[in-house]
């Protein structure tokens, strides 16, 4: 059974997905520990209702970055944590954090990257006029969502979408994409040929 670590800013919508997912009988992985940099962020309430240990580390105050990742590798080492996803967690990660856990720490981002990296992709999608637009599960590198790919699937952008039209409409498919990706990670088939990472197993 592995033990995930998951990494919230804000709603939380994702985590609530991961746990309704794989906190159940006869799952891979199990989500064992939420932490959150935001006081606010609903994900801390998903995180307790569901009885998963879950803490507030505020980065505000911490302003070395290398500092506060140091205190959030040791929390995660302290619950024993095989992997990470990110789920809205609205901080870039360097090496302090991602050498401690390598080629073990997932994200899902609201487009189909490389297009639209960063925040507010939905209007980026907008802005640029794309018919068509999704969700991408990656590993998460040094870069703003340029680590390699996994898992995407698309969704269609409609003519009087709005940012939170499109969000919601992709929203709906991360809930469905991340837990699927997560499993396959969590049983062991991430392969890679080159720069290229695949998970066995897993088809749009
Ligand atoms: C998601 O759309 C995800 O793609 C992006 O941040 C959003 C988080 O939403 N990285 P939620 O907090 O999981 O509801």
């Amino acid at each position: 059974m592995k033990r995930i670590a998951v990494l919230a800013s804000g709603n939380g919508s994702n985590l609530q997905a991961l746990i309704d997912n794989l906190n159940v009988p006869d799952s891979p992985a199990e989500i064992s520990l939420v932490v959150a940099n935001i006081a606010s962020a609903h994900a801390l309430v998903r995180g307790r209702k569901a009885g998963i240990p879950t803490f507030f580390v505020p980065h505000e105050g911490r302003e070395d970055r290398q500092n506060y990742e140091t205190l959030l590798v040791q929390l995660l080492q302290e619950y024993e944590t095989d992997f990470v996803c990110l789920a809205g967690f609205m901080r870039v990660l360097t090496y302090r954090f991602l050498n401690a856990f390598p080629y073990r720490v997932l994200n899902v981002h609201p487009a189909l990257l490389p297009s639209f990296p960063g925040t507010h992709a939905p209007s980026q999608a907008l802005r640029a006029g794309v018919k068509l637009s999704g969700c991408t599960i990656h590993l998460v590198d040094e870069g703003v969502d340029t680590g390699p790919i996994l898992a995407q699937a698309a969704v269609p952008v409609l003519e009087n979408d709005n940012a939170d039209t499109l969000s919601a409409r992709i929203q709906t498919v991360e809930h469905r994409l991340y837990p699927q990706a997560v499993r396959l990670f969590a049983e062991g088939r991430l392969r890679n040929k080159d720069k290229l990472f695949f998970l066995d197993g897993w088809s749009p």
